[in-house]
């Protein structure tokens, strides 16, 4: 029997190493006991980082959703699989059985068919996180289409550089959604979007909130009615453990985003392996993690990793605020959720309100509490601790990444003695480095360095769509033979991790990746700007907010500046979405650039941090003088 689910810390440290001794014994025999295969692979794992390539089960042919879905039929036909709450509290959840989601993704594979979806095809879903959405990418999966799920908080401008980055034909979107008291008018958005991706020739619309909206004659279709004519049963495409599953779009620290690819078996094998024990699921638990399907996480730790368990899923449409601040916790003692997964930045915007909002609910059926997308301070780490676990579920603070497609370093709960703001130790697995600044690896415990990681896992993304140079320079240029992940981290005494945050241009504001170059493009194209550099500086719920330091040009410099500001937000919500809205703006007369125009944002980010005690070495600036300027000048 293979180690499929570890119970205390010895198992661990055991399993840890088996797995890197001999990674390809390992994983075969997990992947041989847990999953069903079309055909067996030829080989477990070939690699050259250097090229880089990575394939994991070359050879063997499955479909992911007859792991997700059909395999449960029998012993699990009428278990809840998605639990979905809605937005508002007075509507009712509704329980998707095992069954129920068989037939929903069997009429939507069909529909996609017959709407000319083939095989390898990309399919756009911008939807807000309601059955469909989940229902739409696992009839992707179905039928071996390659699913693009964009965000529904993204802008059109966002959206039409994804569609058009991978080349989407369809897109499956929604009339509007609810967002606590608000609604978003999504079809508009999508309409502006496909001004400029003409390549869309077929738009499939959800009726959400029974809104009035344009529909294109020829183009847009309400998705309903052709859902009611399909037929309820599709046979899976049987696809290669290699062939692409989907592609997921992150931000980089330069250029336009990155669309991940990831492939099929390993991904299914390593995000089911790492659901089962970072979460200790077992067989009635109720699982919820709060992020949307438009993330990773959701992707990983919403749909395929728990479905390929036969777990049950809540999925959340709406937001933590509303109607008021208990909500999450009103949810939680309503379907007595086990294990809950969300992220720091709601956690320290929650902590600010009255504890009265959860301790109103009863919480006892909690388990295991997870941390994702950003380091956990230690204060929002005590006050989860202590008001929603009641010091009785462990925190397991997951640290990972879009290209990691799972979790990598992480406490297993009740099994892994947990530290707070620390990751703790590597999953099962993974074999993470430190490099020092000469590129050498640093093998001695109690210090800091650049994390990479020195073998690869089933489930890290194979390229970047359409760009495989690049995927190589982000990833495998800086340190020889290594994943590089743009994050550095400590190693305490004991070999824990602690992950200090990015080292490159990419500021995580609530868990969000956002690169500053697509932000400063979109400042910049407001034309009474010249020029501009974004930094992060601490937020106490975001964790990082943006600083944006502007210089306008001559013709910009009589205008209101307090109207600027308003405009440059504006340009930043249409081209990228709100969440990439700058809280505070500057605007100086110069950038203190290096005397190859390189903009020094160490200084900057200094500045906008009120840590201006020791701004370091200066002298190679190519304008010193602007410093005086800026430091007099900022908030
Ligand atoms: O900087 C790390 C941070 O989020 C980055 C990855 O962002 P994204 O690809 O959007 O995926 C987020 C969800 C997996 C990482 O490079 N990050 C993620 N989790 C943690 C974290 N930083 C500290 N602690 C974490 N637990």
């Amino acid at each position: 029997m293979s180690n499929y689910h570890i119970k205390h810390l010895e198992e661990y440290y055991q399993v840890y190493r088996k797995s890197v001794r001999n990674p390809e014994a390992f994983w075969e025999e997990i992947a041989e006991e847990h999953f069903v295969w079309r055909k067996k692979w030829d080989s477990v794992l070939n690699w050259d980082f250097k090229k880089p390539e990575v394939k994991w089960f070359e050879g063997a042919q499955l479909n992911i959703t007859e792991n997700c879905i059909d395999r449960h039929l029998t012993t699990r036909g009428d278990k809840t699989a998605i639990l979905f709450e809605p937005n508002n509290p007075k509507e009712e959840a509704l329980h998707i059985t095992y069954s129920q989601l068989h037939e929903r993704v069997s009429k939507m594979a069909n529909v996609l068919k017959e709407q000319g979806v083939k095989k390898g095809d990309r399919v756009c879903i911008y939807l807000p996180m309601i059955p469909e959405l989940a229902v739409a990418v696992l009839a992707c999966a179905r039928i071996g289409a390659i699913h693009s799920v964009v965000f529904a908080g993204f802008s059109s401008n966002a959206l039409s550089t994804r569609i058009n980055d991978s080349d989407c034909k369809i897109v499956l979107t929604s009339d509007g959604s609810y967002r606590g008291a608000k609604t978003i008018d999504l079809k508009g958005i999508v309409d502006k979007a496909l001004e400029d991706s003409p390549g869309v020739t077929s738009v499939l619309v959800v009726n959400r909130i029974n809104s009035d909206i344009n529909m294109k004659e020829g183009r847009d279709q309400w998705l309903q009615p052709l859902l009611d004519d399909a037929y309820g049963d599709c046979v899976p495409e049987i696809m290669n453990a290699e062939d692409p599953l989907f592609i997921l779009y992150t931000s980089g620290s330069t250029g336009k985003p990155k669309g991940m690819v990831h492939t099929t078996a390993g991904y299914m094998v390593y995000t089911a392996y790492t659901f089962k024990n970072i979460f200790q699921y077992k067989e009635d638990d109720i699982y919820w993690c709060t992020a949307d399907i438009g993330w990773i996480t959701g992707h990983s730790y919403i749909l395929y990793g728990p479905l390929a368990n036969g777990a049950t899923t809540v999925m959340f449409e709406g937001v933590p605020s509303y109607p008021d601040y208990g909500r999450f916790w009103e949810v939680v003692e309503k379907h007595k959720v086990n294990q809950f997964y969300t992220a720091p930045t709601a956690i320290r915007a929650l902590a600010k309100e009255n504890l009265e909002y959860v301790e109103k609910y009863d919480l006892s059926s909690l388990k295991v509490l997870g941390s994702v997308g950003e380091p956990i301070n230690e204060e929002a780490w005590h006050w989860y601790n202590n008001n929603v676990g009641k010091k009785q579920s462990p925190i397991v603070d997951t640290w990972w990444q879009t290209e990691t497609g799972g979790i990598m370093i992480s406490p297993i709960p009740y099994v892994t003695p947990t530290t707070p703001t620390f990751a703790t130790l590597p999953f099962i697995g993974i074999q993470p480095a430190l490099m020092d600044e000469n590129g050498k690896e640093i093998k001695d415990n109690q210090i800091d360095g650049r994390l990479c990681i020195k073998f690869p896992w089933p489930s890290i993304a194979r390229t970047i769509w359409g760009n495989h140079e690049r995927y190589r320079d982000t990833y495998f240029s800086a340190y020889e033979n290594k994943y590089f992940t743009g994050d550095g981290a400590h190693r305490d005494a004991v070999g824990y991790y602690r992950i200090t945050g990015r080292v490159d241009d990419v500021i995580i504001v609530s868990g969000h990746n956002l690169g500053t170059a697509p932000i400063e493009d979109a400042i910049n194209e407001h034309p009474a700007i010249a020029e501009s550099a974004i930094v992060g500086f601490p937020h106490d719920v975001k964790g990082n907010a943006l600083y944006g330091y502007v210089i306008l040009k001559e013709t910009g410099e009589g205008r209101d500046r307090d109207n600027l500001k308003k405009e440059i937000n504006q340009q930043i919500t249409e081209h990228i979405g709100p969440i990439a809205k700058l809280d505070k703006i500057q605007f100086v007369s110069g950038l203190p650039k290096t005397r190859s125009g390189k903009i020094m944002r160490r200084i900057l980010r200094k500045i906008a941090s009120k840590e201006t005690s020791n701004l370091g070495d200066t002298s190679t600036l190519l304008n010193p003088e602007v410093i005086k300027e800026i430091m007099e000048n900022a908030f």
